[in-house]
């Protein structure tokens, strides 16, 4: 995908397809009056089917609308899609519109499309961060994962993508298309992680992706083998791994994008390649879904790689302690006491609570780094759906000043958070007759209670646990994002380090 940025009016450019996002304001009522109507200002001299749309009425320019318009201009085709009332525009609509319209756009097997506004939309946004929002809703709303069709594909794909303003300097615009781009590129990466099946997609695969990731971008990786991990006496993930015939891997990724300090941030992820539930079996129902379970080292990856290719000056080290959870003859077993590297010892009562087993041991090895704060993300409970559904990712720890900081990313990526409790009282649930702490802490407040296990592996290190279990993977499509890996995190962590390093 070619994404840039073009200081022009769209109405001198040509492509096959013109993505037109328009206020209600923008439209006024179609007369076509200087100070209503602006876009038909835009086209007073041509005689345009443009024109004839919306002086007749057809596109208002209401939220979600959607006009399809042949060949207008100098172009095959153009989409008209409303946002509304301009005083209630933000960037979440302008991500949402310029997605739509590139859908429609894909959907008629366009591949040069051009994303543009009126200038209107300029008077009250950072120029930078309206280019970048239209570009970002028309990259990922643009994304396919279909490299497993051999006998009807859809050849349709958008491959370049420009957005255009006469009145952006182009430094400014060029800067947010490239951002854009970059931060899309690794949202990509981490989709299509997810979205690959677990025949395909097991540790040592995961490990290796995220090893040539690392190599292109100049990120030290190292990746530990099951010799290794045993070495390293990680019991946590070494247990969960038993049941399956594939080996472990222990990912860390160390971006040094500030070499003037030595503050590191640490983010962990839950990388289970397949969770069928292990010994404790999951239902076969929607058992497939399990592939994503890997998810949260997916985003750790692909986080790493957006902070390197967008040179965010801060010192990030991404962990993923990732194996399949099977119930081979060798598996773990409820009622087994498992010794965690940290020596913390954990009673499994459930093994497909395996998550926060391996994450015991990913969690305590972030302490090396002495982070200032450690950031986990983990497709770890159903309560968190049951509780947020898809449009909130379960937020808790023991930073608050972190908490506030990934709110205010989740508000600007509309990758949104949401805090729970951890309250001490909830422990009781968690509480062991025979060992430190047992796996599953009952019926009620599931994530809580898994939240609080993970809090036993971070010490005194500040510390937030994300729980995407219900946003990582959507069962529909929606907005920008297909029926499937969402790369949920991405977008909110390159954020929260952006607002870090620059509050230095
Ligand atoms: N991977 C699942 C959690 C999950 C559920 C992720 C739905 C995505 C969608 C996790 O390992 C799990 O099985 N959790 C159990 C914990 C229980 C046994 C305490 C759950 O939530 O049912
Ligand atoms: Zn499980
Ligand atoms: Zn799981």
């Amino acid at each position: 995908m070619k994404a840039d940025f073009i200081q022009k009016d769209f109405t001198t450019l040509k492509a096959d397809a013109l993505v037109l996002v328009l206020t209600k304001e923008d439209i006024g009522d179609g007369s076509g009056s200087s100070k209503q109507g602006r876009l038909f200002d835009k086209f007073h001299s041509e005689k345009t089917q443009l024109e004839r749309a919306v002086k007749g009425g057809r596109f208002k320019g209401d939220k979600d609308e959607l006009v399809t318009v042949y060949s207008a201009a100098r172009y095959g085709v153009v989409f008209l899609v409303g946002t509304g009332d301009e005083s209630e525009l933000t960037n979440e609509r302008l991500r949402r519109a310029a997605a739509a319209g590139v859908r429609e756009a894909q959907s008629v097997k366009a591949a040069s499309v051009v994303v543009a506004t009126m200038d209107s939309v300029l008077e009250e946004t950072s120029h930078y961060e309206v280019v970048h929002s239209l570009l970002e809703g028309a990259i990922l709303g643009a994304y396919k994962y279909d490299r497993y069709f051999t006998l009807k594909r859809d050849a349709s794909t958008v491959t370049s993508i420009t957005v255009a303003f006469s009145s952006v300097d182009s430094a400014t615009g060029k800067k947010a298309a490239r951002d854009a781009q970059l931060t899309c590129e690794a949202v990509y990466l981490t989709r299509d992680l997810c979205n690959a099946p677990a025949n395909e997609m097991y540790p040592e695969v995961l490990a290796r992706v995220a090893a040539n990731m690392a190599r292109k971008y100049h990120v030290r990786a190292r990746i530990f083998d099951e010799k290794q991990i045993r070495k390293m006496k990680m019991g946590g993930l070494l247990a969960v791994n038993a049941g399956s015939a594939k080996p472990p891997r222990f990912i860390t990724l160390e971006y040094r994008g500030n070499a003037r300090n030595n503050t590191w941030y640490a983010i962990v992820g839950k990388g289970i390649t397949f969770d069928s539930g292990g010994i404790s079996l999951k239902p076969s129902a929607g058992m497939g879904e399990m592939k994503m379970d890997m998810s949260g080292a997916a985003a750790v990856i692909g986080t790493i790689q957006a902070l390197a290719s967008l040179k965010i000056p801060v010192n990030v080290v991404g962990i993923a302690p990732s194996t399949e959870n099977l119930p081979g003859g060798n598996a773990y077993k409820p009622g087994d006491v498992v010794t965690t590297m940290s020596g913390i010892t954990i009673e499994v009562d459930n093994t497909d609570a395996e998550g926060r087993v391996v994450l015991s041991d990913g969690l305590h090895y972030a302490k090396r780094y002495n982070p200032k704060v450690i950031i986990d993300l983990a497709t770890l409970t159903g309560a968190v759906v049951v509780a947020l559904g898809h449009h909130a990712t379960g937020m808790m720890g023991t930073s608050e000043d972190t908490m506030a900081q990934l709110k205010e990313a989740g508000e600007k990526t509309y990758e949104r958070v949401w805090q729970l409790p951890i309250f001490e009282e909830y422990e009781k649930q968690i509480k062991s007759d025979i060992a430190d702490v047992k796996n599953v802490g009952g019926r009620w407040a599931g994530s809580i209670t898994a939240g609080l296990f993970l809090k036993k592996f971070v010490g005194d290190y500040p510390w937030v646990h994300l729980d995407i279990a219900g946003t990582a993977m959507l069962e529909e499509k929606a907005d920008y994002s297909i029926k499937g890996g969402s790369g949920v995190g991405v977008r909110l962590l390159t954020q929260f380090f952006k607002q870090i390093s620059s509050q230095r």
